[in-house]
């Protein structure tokens, strides 16, 4: 079969991830092209289509039935990824899925299967890995800078997902546990779930967490209904152990920063401005590096992520981040809602779990309920 020049899309949802990142990156993308948006919002797929390019479809359906389209980006509310993602497989589309990409372990692992059956690509939206800091302190470990690692910190904080999310305001459905399941910890603590692994080569073995709300309100006044806040340990499989924070409370700013300790120093990423990464060794040398800024949610850099799946399809190469690693940060994610609700240390369910066609929500069905608050309840990356 000739190798498609062009890759065509299909876009679920018409949101602020939709517009800042696929829309955006997509459109200036020779590769790739934008042929048809849905959003049950109108007026955003109409936005979208009059800055990136595409037309406006009427229906989910319109998607999945097009024989000019290759692939979608499914860019919904999180109770929605699965389905989606599903039926885009059963439509003979690619999927790159946004983060976290289903709202339980089965929903995850039907994803990975229905890939697999379909022989389509799967990839999930999670960028941290491409961010110019996280590349650099992953070569650097690789070669031993720091000698063996010992311990993390990591922290992922900023003032909420009602600035961001198009729902701006406390009635967004990042606060509503039917849509998004899980809060700060599936919106920004996942991305490390994601990230240590991949910058330390290990999985999450086990974990204990404290995840609550401690000051978000929805619009009727009352504390929302998924966490605002998380405080995690983490065991990886090889030993090493850590810290993981994520916080829907950090006013004032944003806080995307790692401490890595290891036998002959350690390195900070992501918390000076002017030097990305720095590394400070037992011997007295200091080594800075000015690599290039994080994305932040006030001033997005190219994430990479929309180019490199279309490189994937094209050049026909398995996407680096793919639906089993992205079903493990989910999985650490669940194990931290365990733990914060039943009080103890949580082992990771890292293998994909049986698959039950029960096990996708439906279209509209609301999700099992279950409070994750005790109390309140390019090819670089394919290198990498
Ligand atoms: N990778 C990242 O860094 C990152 C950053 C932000 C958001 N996200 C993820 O992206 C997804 C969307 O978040 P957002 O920030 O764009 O939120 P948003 O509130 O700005 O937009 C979500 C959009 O999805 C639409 N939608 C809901 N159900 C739909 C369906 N069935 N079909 C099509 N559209 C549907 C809504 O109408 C809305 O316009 C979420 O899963 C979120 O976690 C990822």
């Amino acid at each position: 079969m000739a190798t498609p020049e062009k890759v065509r899309f299909g876009f679920f949802g018409a949101g602020s991830i939709a517009l800042f990142r696929h829309g955006l990156e997509l459109s200036q993308n020779p590769a790739a092209e934008i042929v048809l948006v849905y959003d049950p919002i109108k007026s955003r797929a109409e936005y979208l289509v009059k800055h990136f390019g595409g037309k406006v479809a009427a229906s989910e359906e319109e998607i999945l039935k097009s024989k000019e389209i290759d692939a979608v980006i499914v860019a919904a509310y999180n109770n929605e990824h699965a389905r989606l993602t599903i039926a885009a497989f059963e439509a003979g589309k690619h999927v790159l899925c946004e983060k976290p990409m289903a709202i339980s372990l089965e929903e995850g692992s039907a994803m990975v299967a229905a890939g697999k059956k379909a022989g389509k690509k799967l990839m999930i939206g999670h960028n941290q890995c491409l961010m110019a800091p996280h590349l650099k302190a992953k070569q650097l470990l690789q070669e031993g800078i720091i000698g063996d690692v010992l311990t993390f910190r990591t922290s992922f904080c900023h003032g909420g997902p009602e600035r961001w999310s198009q729902d701006k305001g406390p009635h967004t459905w990042f606060f509503k546990k039917e849509k998004a399941y899980v809060g700060s910890m599936g919106d920004l603590g996942i991305h490390k779930t994601y990230l240590l692994p991949w910058l330390l080569g290990t999985d999450i073995a086990e974990v204990g967490a404290f995840m609550d709300v401690l000051h978000k309100k929805d619009d009727k006044g009352k504390p929302i209904t998924v966490d605002d806040n998380a405080m995690c340990i983490l065991r990886m499989a090889n030993g090493v152990i850590g810290q993981l924070t994520s916080s829907w409370t950090f006013y004032g700013g944003e806080d995307n920063s790692t401490i890595i300790t290891g036998t002959k120093g350690y390195m900070v990423l992501g918390a000076n401005p002017d030097y990305q990464v720095e590394v400070f060794l037992d011997n007295g040398e200091v080594i800075r590096y000015k690599v290039g800024a994080m994305a932040t949610n006030t001033v997005q850099v190219k994430s990479g992520i929309p180019d490199l799946f279309v490189d994937c399809i094209l050049d026909d190469f398995e996407p680096p981040f793919d639906g089993i690693k992205g079903y493990k940060a989910l999985a650490a994610v669940v194990a931290c809602m365990e733990s914060s609700e039943a009080g103890k240390i949580v082992k990771v369910q890292n293998e994909l779990v049986p698959v039950k066609a029960a096990g996708v929500a439906k279209k509209s069905s609301p999700v099992k309920k279950s409070s994750p608050a005790k109390s309140s309840t390019a090819k670089k990356a394919k290198k990498a």
